[in-house]
């Protein structure tokens, strides 16, 4: 048996299970977000779920948005916060993000990594909002997906 064979290859996959080696995925910057860059690790369309690593380049920010689904998102590297609150999350942190919440993600100039998962009851899962808090745009699941690197 093949041990190592994720050392070279992206995904592999047994049944409905997926393996990703994720150092293999290029990072693609998120369109209309500069500074922030995603790497797609698995789509299940059928649970509305997308898992991805998230980074931030140092002082860079996500468009303040309010969740359709529920997201969770545990740090990996640097320093990052909400503008709405007061803390920084550092390497270790977890934070639950459920349906309703809203925030506006912002890096220190350390910038930021996370791995982070979103899981809808449909395909909706982002709403973007300006200053005002009106919707100017919705992040789909195949919003997400369109970052998706095959085998
Ligand atoms: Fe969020």
């Amino acid at each position: 048996m093949a041990l190592n064979i994720l050392e070279e290859k992206m995904r592999t996959s047994f049944g409905e299970i997926e393996n990703v080696n994720s150092n293999l995925l290029e990072w693609c910057e998120v369109d209309g977000q500069p500074g922030n860059f995603i790497k797609v690790l698995t789509v299940d369309d059928r649970r509305h779920r997308v898992d991805f690593l998230f980074r931030q380049d140092p002082h860079r920010e996500f468009a303040k948005h309010n969740h359709r689904c529920t997201a969770v998102a545990l740090t990996l590297e640097g320093l990052w916060g909400y503008r709405e609150g007061e803390e920084m999350h550092f390497p270790g942190t977890f934070s639950y993000e459920p349906p309703g919440s809203a925030h506006t993600p912002f890096a220190s100039a350390e910038g930021m990594t996370v791995y982070a998962s979103f899981q809808g009851t449909g395909p909706e899962m982002l709403d973007i909002l300006d200053d005002d808090d009106n919707v100017v745009d919705t992040l789909t699941l195949d919003f997400f997906k369109q970052y998706y690197q095959p085998v």
